[in-house]
């Protein structure tokens, strides 16, 4: 809610009352002043804690655009059996996850990948897990044709169906200036990708904790766990946080050892089966998520060097508590055991990444439980969409 629209709430409806209610008025207005902070600083302090946000001069932000994306973002039509949009796997109710270890398209078709928030991936240097795609606008069309998502047999069949409707015809040509028969897949890559620059949250209590002085926004236990977490159990060193701003993410690629144990026994074969695959141009993405032990591969998939088999992606920890089950595969059910595996792998194996082993009493797990849990933001699960649009704004 913007500063203006504040006012016109205070001032459209309340003085209308006829003299008779002029007392009544008055106290409705003083309490209404009294909230007025409270009501409009939430919403304008969403991006406490947020560095500014970098738009591809090729993309600009415009309001048409963004409406036009997020039409397109919660479209079942532009799915096989019409039943699947983005919005299914990354639902607004559950922070733009969808809550299952691992996500499932059209048919009940299960993939072999946790679908991660879209929340803030507007900050990601690169997408997917394994960083397979290098931007938003490329990897919004993905999904479209993957079997195990919205099944479509490819970019010609979403381009028809978006072609066939009136309103998308016209929407298309304000926003592009383009005719019927000029859309392209580049066009839906382009609005899908400025619908997602807008979900961004930051305001956490940890926000208001360490970047707005608000001393007690956090209890003593979530303290606690943020001095360990950038102090002695070094989580900090891969889910960065600066002075004045925290994605909780270095975009770097790591290795957990999540998923090795499947991996390990047939590695030769699977690598083998994925540069073969990538040397004939099948599509990668439809077999990442279908075929379970070359999604094990993580990095590998991008730079086919062997050091970069099983490593994935930091993900940012923001809005963490609302998001499991957790790791590429939805592996981990609960923020405690994610807790857990950090430690795990830490006293077992370092070569790969230069960190110190960890060994942590069950108090100090709890302490960054409680801060992790500090990271959720106001509006994480409260956004405004085409169908709950009137009630939040
Ligand atoms: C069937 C469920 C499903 C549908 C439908 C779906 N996604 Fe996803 N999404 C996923 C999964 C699973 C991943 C992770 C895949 C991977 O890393 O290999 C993902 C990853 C992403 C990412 C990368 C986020 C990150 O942190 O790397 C973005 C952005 C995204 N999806 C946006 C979309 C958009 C836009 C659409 C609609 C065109 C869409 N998704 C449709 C399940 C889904
Ligand atoms: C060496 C870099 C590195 C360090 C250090 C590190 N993490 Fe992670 N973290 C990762 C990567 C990479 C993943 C994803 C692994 C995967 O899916 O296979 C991850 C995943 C997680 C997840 C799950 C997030 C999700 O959305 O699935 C949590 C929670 C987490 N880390 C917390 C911590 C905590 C707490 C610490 C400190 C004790 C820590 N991490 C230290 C790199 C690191």
């Amino acid at each position: 809610m913007k500063m203006g629209s504040c006012f016109s709430f205070l001032f459209s409806n309340r003085y209308r009352k006829s003299m008779h209610y002029a007392f009544f008025g008055i106290m409705v207005l003083v309490i209404l002043i009294a909230s007025f902070p409270s009501v409009c600083s939430a919403s304008e302090r969403s991006t406490l804690g947020l560095p500014a946000l970098n738009i591809p001069l090729e993309n600009p932000m415009t309001k048409e655009k963004i409406a036009l994306g997020e039409k397109i973002f919660f479209d079942n039509r532009l799915s096989i059996d019409g039943t699947i949009s983005c919005s299914s796997c990354h639902q607004p109710e559950l922070s733009f996850a969808d809550g299952k270890a691992l996500a499932e398209g059209v048919y009940k078709r299960q993939g072999t990948r946790n679908a991660p928030t879209v929340l803030n991936a507007a900050y990601n240097t690169t997408q997917f897990w394994d960083g397979r795609r290098p931007s938003l606008e490329t990897q919004s069309l993905d999904p479209f044709i993957n079997p195990k998502e919205h099944g479509l047999a490819n970019l010609d069949e979403l381009i028809k169906i978006v072609r066939q409707d009136k309103d998308y015809r016209q929407i298309f040509s304000e926003v592009f200036g383009v005719s019927s028969n000029e859309i392209r897949p580049e066009h839906i890559g382009k609005a899908l990708a400025a619908f997602q620059r807008t979900l961004i949250t930051g305001d956490s209590p940890f926000d208001r904790f360490a970047f707005n002085g608000e001393k007690n926004a956090i209890s003593e236990s979530a303290k606690r766990g943020w001095k360990l977490f950038t102090g002695a159990a070094q989580c900090a060193n891969c889910h960065t946080v600066d002075n004045k701003s925290a994605i909780f993410s270095d975009n770097q690629f790591h290795s957990l050892n999540v998923g090795w144990k499947n991996l390990e026994k047939a590695l030769p074969s699977i690598t083998t089966r994925l540069v073969s695959a990538k040397e004939r141009g099948d599509n990668i993405d439809e077999i990442i998520l279908s075929d379970e032990d070359v999604a094990e591969l993580g990095y590998f998939v991008v730079t086919l060097k062997p050091g970069d088999i099983g490593k994935f992606r930091t993900p940012s920890l923001r809005n963490v508590a609302l998001t499991a089950p957790y790791m590429h595969d939805g592996s981990v059910a609960t923020l405690e055991d994610a807790v857990e595996w950090e430690t795990y792998f830490r006293s077992w194996k370092t070569e790969k990444d230069p960190v110190q082993p960890l060994v942590l009493t069950p108090g100090e797990k709890a302490d960054l439980v409680a801060f992790l849990k500090s990271l959720t933001s106001t509006n994480a699960t409260a956004f405004p969409t085409p169908t709950n649009r009137k009630n939040i704004e």
